[in-house]
């Protein structure tokens, strides 16, 4: 299968290994013209500056979206035009009228575009939803999300916003956790030296549950603590702690989070899968993507950022 990775920067080499060990013939490619290089001296890639020219020469069976955020709908703009594929990086795009202009582009191409909300191929977090979702805590009342980065992401992403890069991810467990989305937030943010910043947010969703995640760009090292859920119910409560396991307030550890997983892999896997097949994978739909940059933006206006997309 060929494969090409618009971006060669951090992420975008994590999917050419990956892709790589999958047996995929792959293409990178990037404007910084020392990265596209380093790929296809590292992976084999053919490479070039110029994603959609390499749509046209390339000819992937797919395109993995792994650019820069503001570069994301022109990108899968262009392959779904040639209607090829796309697994698109989250944020999927900078605003909810993007990410809806990326799903009617997939609705009208016959082929498709999958979020790249990787956590919804994790084995542990797959466990949490399904321990809720079969209500063995009851109706759920609050969802609680921790999320700690290091303090580099201040410098390496200053052109985009901690909620968008790093706190949609709690935004789309909430959403998955409780089958429901955003309908107001209130949020508040404390600032550090060198761009160092934490992010309180309270969403109260359609079903009346009440969202609280935090966010932060502030460990000096990659030595964060690991990240935390927690959903409570009416009948108990379930926390997960990333890398650790699945803690039930009734039954004590029910589930041991692997060490080995890798969900980027399984998120992979189910995409090369559905170009197979030709249908979407149903971990996670273009639907909840729009939901969940509109709960961003709902954090960002409340933030007093509305519209900036940055911090
Ligand atoms: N799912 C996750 O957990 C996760 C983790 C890290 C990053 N990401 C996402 O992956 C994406 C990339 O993140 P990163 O850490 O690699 O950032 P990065 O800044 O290291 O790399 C982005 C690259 O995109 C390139 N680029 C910009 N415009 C382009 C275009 N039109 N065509 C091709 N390349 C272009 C840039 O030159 C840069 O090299 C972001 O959307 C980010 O949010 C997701």
């Amino acid at each position: 299968m060929k494969i090409l990775v618009a971006g060669a920067g951090l992420f975008g080499r994590t999917h050419m290994e990956l892709l790589v060990g999958q047996g995929a013939v792959i293409a990178a490619a990037d404007p910084v013209v020392a990265l596209a290089d380093r790929a296809r001296a590292d992976f084999g890639a053919e490479t070039g500056p110029d994603a959609i020219a390499l749509m046209d020469t390339f000819r992937p069976d797919g395109v993995i979206i792994a650019a820069s955020a503001a570069a994301h709908l022109p990108l899968a703009g262009a392959a779904l035009a040639r209607g090829i594929p796309v697994l698109v990086e989250k944020p999927v795009a900078l605003t909810s009228k993007e990410v809806a202009r990326i799903g009617q582009l997939a609705a009208a191409s016959g082929t498709f575009a999958l979020p790249g909300h990787v956590l919804r191929f994790s084995a542990q977090h797959r466990a949490l939803a399904s321990a809720v979702h079969r209500s063995t805590i009851g109706p759920v009342l609050s969802v609680t999300s921790r999320r700690y980065r290091d303090a580099g992401h201040a410098l390496r992403y200053a052109d985009i916003d901690p909620v968008l890069m790093t706190m949609i991810h709690d935004i789309d467990l909430a959403q998955w956790m409780t089958g429901n989305h955003a309908v107001s937030a209130r949020a508040d943010r404390v600032r550090g030296r060198d761009g160092r910043s934490v992010t309180h947010a309270t969403l109260r969703d359609s079903g009346g549950v009440l969202w609280q995640l935090v966010s932060g760009w502030t460990y000096p090292g990659e030595d964060a603590p690991p990240d935390r859920i927690e959903v409570l119910g009416e009948d108990g409560s379930l926390e997960l702690v990333v890398g650790s396991g699945l803690t039930s307030s009734a039954a004590g550890r029910i589930f041991h989070s692997d060490p080995t997983e890798d969900a980027l892999l399984a998120e992979q896997t189910a995409f090369l899968a559905a170009i197979s097949t030709g249908i979407a994978p149903p971990e996670v739909t273009m639907d909840d993507a729009i939901a969940g940059l509109k709960a961003v933006e709902m954090v960002l206006a409340d933030l007093g950022l509305v519209g900036s997309g940055s911090a």
